[in-house]
């Protein structure tokens, strides 16, 4: 079986990381609520001996979804694609060298633009599960790669629908479709649940549309236990730096210790149903576990503005907003400023840029996941204010260690978009 280099390259350090019948560290799953114990009490009770493949391995539900898989006693193969520079930040703690004996986490690499290699690692693999999450997942960089966000996102899942089926694993391989509230687009009806109709806003949405309807269509043709998974916003503190989520957790911590002056923002009356990305992932595996493969819209069935975002995440540090102007001019100005010296009264932290803008906006998602409450018992179990706490929490202790690097003399960069 193939094998990566690690990003890490470094055995030494990668042999560290603890895994269910491993040795063990402090925290194995640091983003999971596993404590090392519940973990391999889960692997000893019930071994699965299942085996799943997961593309986009080194995103943000990528890392959550393998620990929650290796918690249960999986073998987890996950793709990553090459890049100049390590990639695997998200999941460094899970890795395994290639010399360990007992592998339960095994990266591959491979592209969902490149067939060949989509079809090499199911041959190798020949999983009971797969979970396409793999995609060009930003939507205002899919306006700018609108070619290449159609080939890794729409027909980057049809290349793996179409070797599970060359391979003639259709009867034994179960999927897992990566599909978005994104495909509700210019909203037909509030809130969105599985039967209101779709009318995408953007090439990704584009894209994801097509995924969604190969999916069905490998279903129904040729009786695959194929599932999408119409999930809204979920983020967390693995979050990509340039979702809006992330970017304001992490720009209001960088400016609240004076490492940033302003936050520049676009549509700040733009209305998401904003989960956590671990809970999202139980139910991207409680899918594939079902008699019948069907499609389910996962959802809060809560609403907040950007503009809230930003006045719970000022809030938790400690700090009012007052906000004023209206339109582009529209500006966050510090009224109390909590206990964080960098910050004076009437500063302005937050304003609005254009080129955040979107040539076409997707400008309110709420989400109806009724279905999956009802037939599998699934409700989300973060509340708002926990995920942007958590955000918070994690953005000020990196913007922590941020300050101290450069106070010690080092030299230290980082983008603010
Ligand atoms: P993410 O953090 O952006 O992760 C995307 C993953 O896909 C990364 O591992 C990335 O690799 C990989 N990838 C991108 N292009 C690839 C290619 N051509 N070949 C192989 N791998 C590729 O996204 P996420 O938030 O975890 O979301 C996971 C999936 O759910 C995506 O399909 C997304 O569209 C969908 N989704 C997300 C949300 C949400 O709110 N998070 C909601 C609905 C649906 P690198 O690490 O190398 O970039
Ligand atoms: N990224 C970003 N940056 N978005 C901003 C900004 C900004 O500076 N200012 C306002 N927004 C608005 C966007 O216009 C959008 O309406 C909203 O904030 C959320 O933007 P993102 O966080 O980039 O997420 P998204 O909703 O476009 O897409 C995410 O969720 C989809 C599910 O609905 C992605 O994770 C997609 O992959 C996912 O399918």
């Amino acid at each position: 079986m193939s094998d990566t280099n690690h990003a890490s390259g470094d055995c030494a350090a990668a042999s560290e990381a603890s895994l269910p019948g491993h040795r063990m560290q402090a925290a194995p799953y640091p983003h999971s609520d596993m404590t090392p114990n519940d973990a391999m009490q889960t692997s000893l009770q019930d071994p699965t001996g299942k085996v799943a493949l997961i593309t986009g391995v080194t995103g943000q539900d990528g890392a959550y979804l393998s620990e929650l898989l290796l918690a249960k006693g999986y073998v987890v193969h996950g793709i990553k694609r090459r890049g100049s520079q390590f990639n695997t930040g998200r999941i460094d703690h899970l890795y395994q060298g290639p010399q360990e004996a007992g592998r339960r986490f095994i990266l591959h690499h491979g592209d969902m633009t490149d067939t060949a290699s989509l079809i090499r690692v199911m041959q190798q693999t020949r999983p009971d599960e797969v979970y396409n999450l793999a995609a060009q997942s930003h939507v205002a960089v899919s306006f700018e790669e609108p070619e290449y966000t159609a080939n890794s996102d729409a027909l980057g899942t049809l290349r793996l629908l179409e070797a599970i089926r060359i391979l003639g694993l259709e009867q034994t391989t179960r999927f897992y479709q990566a599909s978005t509230s994104e495909l509700y687009g210019k909203v037909q009806e509030t809130p969105q649940r599985e039967t209101t109709p779709f009318y995408p806003r953007s090439p990704y949405a584009a894209a994801k549309l097509y995924a969604y309807w190969i999916t069905v269509n490998y279903r129904e043709a040729y009786g695959l236990y194929a599932c999408n998974g119409i999930l809204f916003n979920h983020e967390s503190a693995l979050r990509g730096e340039t979702f809006v989520t992330r970017k304001i957790t992490r720009g209001l911590a960088r400016i609240a210790l004076g490492l940033q002056d302003c936050l520049y923002l676009g549509n700040l009356d733009s209305l998401r149903d904003w989960g956590h990305a671990r809970d999202y992932v139980e139910m991207q595996w409680l899918m594939l576990q079902q008699a019948h493969p069907e499609d389910y819209v996962i959802a809060t069935g809560r609403q907040h503005s950007v503009r809230e975002f930003v006045n719970t995440a000022a809030a938790l540090l400690g700090v009012t907003l007052d906000w004023q102007r209206q339109g582009i001019d529209e500006m966050a100005v510090i009224e109390r400023c909590g206990d964080h010296e960098a910050l004076r009264p009437g500063q302005v932290i937050v304003r609005v840029d254009p080129r955040y803008f979107r040539p076409t906006e997707v400008e309110t998602l709420l989400g109806d996941a009724g279905k999956a409450r009802e037939q599998l018992g699934w409700t989300p179990r973060t509340t708002f204010t926990e995920l942007v706490s958590e955000m918070v929490d994690a953005d000020l202790a990196a913007a922590r260690k941020y300050a101290l690097i450069k106070r010690n003399g080092f030299k230290a960069f980082a983008h603010h978009e």
